[in-house]
């Protein structure tokens, strides 16, 4: 494996992505040309409706599937170009994973601390001591020979985090991690990750549809039809770095403002357009260009402009503007 970074390289590379899914001759193409950077021990969140290649992406980039074409560069490591035997290595040394179903998780007759060893045991590297200490920096010192039966979701989902972390990966990606837990558990877990994300160094990425929960974190890009299409950047970072407790004060006031947001948008009716026009403040919101400086206009703006197969795009000296095509500039008819 081909492992060479410079110290200012993003973590994650991936450009112009490509993945195609084949089933006999019946080919989806579920990864269109995605673009995508992830700092190094940065936690941020992919977020996009159902079907729009959330999981395609963390398969490619946890080495579960290889890439059809373009760039997909992971600390240095270039996943397109990688064997089969060097992706299972890949896999196996540098990610962790954590899934929304909980029961992939965790083996169902082994305790929390067995558990956690196992993958250990499995490298050949049992670290009984690693496995108690992984077990304490998410919370769980007390369940340490507890079964998954006798464990709450919220713990278990704790517990994968332990196990995804036995190996040392860089990288933790988690898939729907909180989509089977009620809201303080998914707020625990959340804060969990980004404790082990400043403890360790390691850079997390979570899918979620659930826009609430990509609010918590400091960053969230959308996925639409296999492309990246916006991102949003927490305005201030102290929210979730001002220490401990203020942090998870701030983490779980954010949740339940996200939260009590979201009613607001069922109230309305119009998930979609209010969400997209009103966003809270905690965030910067921005439209993503493609490596070809290609721009995609939310569908819900282009239905609320009427626009459908063309737009002017207007250097106004200070600014630039996209107008409809029937849109008036600068007050005059066109
Ligand atoms: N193994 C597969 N074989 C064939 N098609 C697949 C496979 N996995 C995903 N797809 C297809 O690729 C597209 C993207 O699917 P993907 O699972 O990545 O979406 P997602 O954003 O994770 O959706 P969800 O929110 O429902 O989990 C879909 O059209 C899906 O049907
Ligand atoms: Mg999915």
């Amino acid at each position: 494996m081909s492992s060479e970074t410079r110290p200012d390289d993003p973590f994650i590379v991936c450009e112009n992505l490509v993945k195609i899914h084949k089933i006999d001759e019946i080919e989806v193409v579920a990864l269109q040309g995605l673009d995508l950077t992830v700092d190094r021990g940065e936690m941020m969140a992919i977020i996009g409706p159902s079907g729009s290649g959330k999981s395609s992406l963390l398969n490619v980039l946890g080495g579960l599937d290889a890439p059809s074409a373009g760039k997909a560069i992971v600390s240095g490591v270039d996943l397109i170009r990688l064997s089969d035997s060097d992706r299972i290595t890949y896999r196996r040394t540098m990610v962790g994973f954590v899934w929304q179903n909980v029961s992939r998780n965790l083996v169902p007759y082994l305790t929390a601390l067995e558990n956690v060893q196992l993958p250990m045991i499995l490298d050949g590297k049992n670290n009984r001591e690693r496995a108690r200490e992984l077990l304490q920096i998410v919370g769980l010192e007390k369940r340490m020979s507890h079964r998954p039966a006798r464990m709450s979701g919220g713990e278990q989902q704790r517990v994968a985090v332990a196990i995804a972390l036995a190996n040392e990966p860089s990288v933790l990606l988690a898939d729907e991690p909180t989509g089977s837990l009620d809201g303080e558990n998914a707020t625990r877990l959340l804060r969990v990750l980004d404790d082990v994300r400043k403890s360790l160094g390691v850079t997390v990425i979570i899918v979620t549809h659930d826009r609430s929960m990509a609010r918590t974190v400091g960053r969230y890009v959308e996925i639409r039809d296999g492309k990246t299409s916006s991102e949003a950047v927490r305005i201030s970072d102290e929210l979730l770095s001002s220490g401990p407790s203020a942090g998870h004060a701030t983490l779980d006031s954010l949740v339940a403002t996200a939260d009590s947001e979201d009613t607001d948008d069922a109230e309305h009716g119009d998930g979609s357009a209010r969400t997209e026009f009103s966003e809270p403040e905690s965030h910067d919101h921005y439209v993503l260009l493609d490596s070809a400086g290609r721009l995609q206009i939310p569908p819900e703006i282009r239905d609320a402009y009427g626009i459908t197969r063309r737009v002017r795009l207007v250097d106004e000296g200070e600014r630039i503007v996209i107008y409809a095509p029937d849109e008036k500039k600068n007050g005059k008819p066109k």
